[in-house]
């Protein structure tokens, strides 16, 4: 008999379908896939969905059964997993999560496997290259291309100095601390202060909700991840307009700026660089029901 043949699996998987609160943007959790990680978390092992097969389920002590139940109570309660884990997968890597930064979505891993492509490009036809990734966060798209790509230098930066030490603990924790270095700034500021020249490549996943749908939100996003990751002023896109307007001063000829949208944004995005003279090719990136969700373009 297996484990989810027994009691304490069928009661537990039964109160988290009966509460089930399921977020669009974390897919990868399910009930079953919630009740496993959680498993494995009580019995000693924190583990991220998606990063590695989980196996089978270990037998729980009676003090591992009572720490499962209470694990399954504040996931229940809105505590987001990634928080109890502290851990998220991301294009295939494992990163510490808090509540210092955002939790990396897999939405965002369709900006970071477009972003990736444009970097073997450019690679291939520049030799190593220079990369920033603004709004870092917890460093996930930074470290992933540095992972992906190492003839390349690359840079993390964002506004706020928690999530920067939450990013520099991720690259200690993949073991890549001399492959990205991470700045706090506004926006492209960091490179200014440290003498940065320009850049072959620019990824940003920016904040992108306008303020007046922020308290929206649903709790579990709201109570627990910051404000200052969500917020794109009035109408959403402040920061990718200052993106879009700033970024050719920072990148070098026929380099590429990749970034988020929100659903909705990326029409008028891609109007807004077309009207740009200083991008010369646009490229925009759906999700599976054909919505843009990232935006490539190119500097002349
Ligand atoms: C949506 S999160 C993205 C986090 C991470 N890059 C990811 O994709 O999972 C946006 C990030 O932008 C940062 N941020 C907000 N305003 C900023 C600004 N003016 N300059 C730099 N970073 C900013 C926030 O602190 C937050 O970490």
């Amino acid at each position: 008999m297996t484990i989810e043949d027994q009691e304490l699996y069928r009661e537990l998987l039964a109160q988290i379908k009966a509460d089930w609160q399921s977020l669009p943007d974390k897919p990868e959790e399910t009930p079953e896939t919630t009740l496993k990680t959680l498993w494995f978390l009580a019995y000693g092992l924190p583990r991220a969905i998606g990063c590695q097969t989980l196996g089978e389920l270990p037998l729980l002590s009676e003090a591992e059964e009572s720490a499962l139940r209470e694990y399954v109570s504040r996931r229940l309660e809105g505590i987001p997993l990634a928080h109890l884990t502290e851990r998220q997968c991301f294009m295939e890597l494992e990163f510490l999560a808090s509540e210092a930064a955002l939790i990396p979505r897999r939405e965002t891993e369709l900006l970071g496997y477009a972003a990736l492509e444009k970097l073997y490009g450019l690679v291939e036809a520049r030799g190593g290259v220079k990369v920033v990734d603004l709004c870092t966060g917890a460093g996930n798209l930074a470290l992933a291309l540095a992972h992906y790509e190492q003839n390349c230098v690359v840079y993390g930066c964002d506004l706020s100095a928690e999530a920067v030490a939450l990013a520099e603990a991720n690259a200690e924790y993949l073991q890549m601390m001399d492959m990205v270095q991470f700045l706090v700034g506004d926006l492209f500021a960091p490179l200014d202060a440290a003498g940065i020249g320009p850049v072959d490549l620019v990824t940003c996943n920016p904040p992108y909700i306008s303020s007046g749908n922020l308290e929206k939100m649903p709790e579990e996003i709201s109570a627990h991840e910051p404000q200052l990751a969500f917020d794109g002023g009035p109408f959403g896109v402040s920061l990718i307009m200052r993106l879009i307007k700033e970024a050719p001063e920072y990148l070098k000829p026929a380099s590429w700026l990749c970034f988020e949208v929100g659903l909705g944004q990326g029409e008028a995005m891609l109007r807004r660089i077309q009207n740009n003279a200083n991008y010369q090719t646009v490229e925009s990136i759906t999700n599976p029901a054909g919505a843009i969700r990232a935006i490539l373009t190119q500097t002349r």
